[in-house]
């Protein structure tokens, strides 16, 4: 059982290896790593789907936002790109999700709900999704000042990790007044009410 499932993963690397230009693939294996490790820590019987999640959840970001569109118009997902808010960078988190199956045969829901929302973050996202979301900024290859402190809040309480990379990036993004997802929003909110129950 453990045996087909490791040639997969092997098999999906060296496919991605060819699919993604370099820096691109080097960031895919830091956040796999990284996701495994957090799992290994918090959900260990998460590892391998954990990993499996952080190999494909940036599948397409190479991608330009024309062909990004064109893929989602395709399938008829007309409203997916409308959530999008005509920004290539969720669109990437949104057909990843949709081209798991199609295009790696990939059919886990809870694996397609993390890619969907790796970007922004959801209070619909599991234990994997929420590893997945912080392991993708706090990654070895990532230099910002903070992120040796988010790593930190990473390994020892997913919770908290989660509420300071989204709180961060919510206060960044009205900085720059950029558009802001409704689900970045609903993910601090649901955060912020978690917190009652970290503090007792
Ligand atoms: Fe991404
Ligand atoms: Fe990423």
């Amino acid at each position: 059982m453990g045996l087909p499932q490791t040639d997969k993963f092997e098999e999906l690397v060296q496919r991605l290896a060819g699919e993604l230009p370099e820096a691109l693939f080097r960031h895919t294996l830091e956040v796999t790593e990284m996701a495994g490790r957090l799992a290994e820590t918090h959900a260990s019987e998460l590892v391998e789907r954990t990993r499996l999640a952080a190999l494909l959840h940036d599948n397409c970001k190479h991608w330009p936002p024309e062909k990004l569109a064109d893929y989602a118009r395709k399938l008829g997902k007309e409203e997916e790109l409308e959530a999008a808010l005509g920004n290539p960078k969720l669109l990437h988190a949104i057909v990843g999700a949709m081209r798991l199956r199609e295009d790696y045969g990939v059919n886990d829901p809870e694996i397609e709900l993390a890619v969907r929302f790796h970007t922004t973050g959801s209070p619909r996202l599991t234990t994997l999704g929420r590893i997945l979301f912080c392991a993708d900024k706090v990654s070895e290859d990532r230099k910002y000042p903070e992120v040796e402190l988010l790593r930190d809040y990473a390994f020892t309480h997913l919770g908290i990790a989660c509420y300071e990379i989204v709180r961060r990036t919510l206060v960044r993004l009205l900085e720059l007044e950029a558009p802001i997802a409704p689900e970045s929003i609903e993910f601090y909110n649901s955060l912020l009410r978690e917190q009652y129950s970290w503090e007792s």
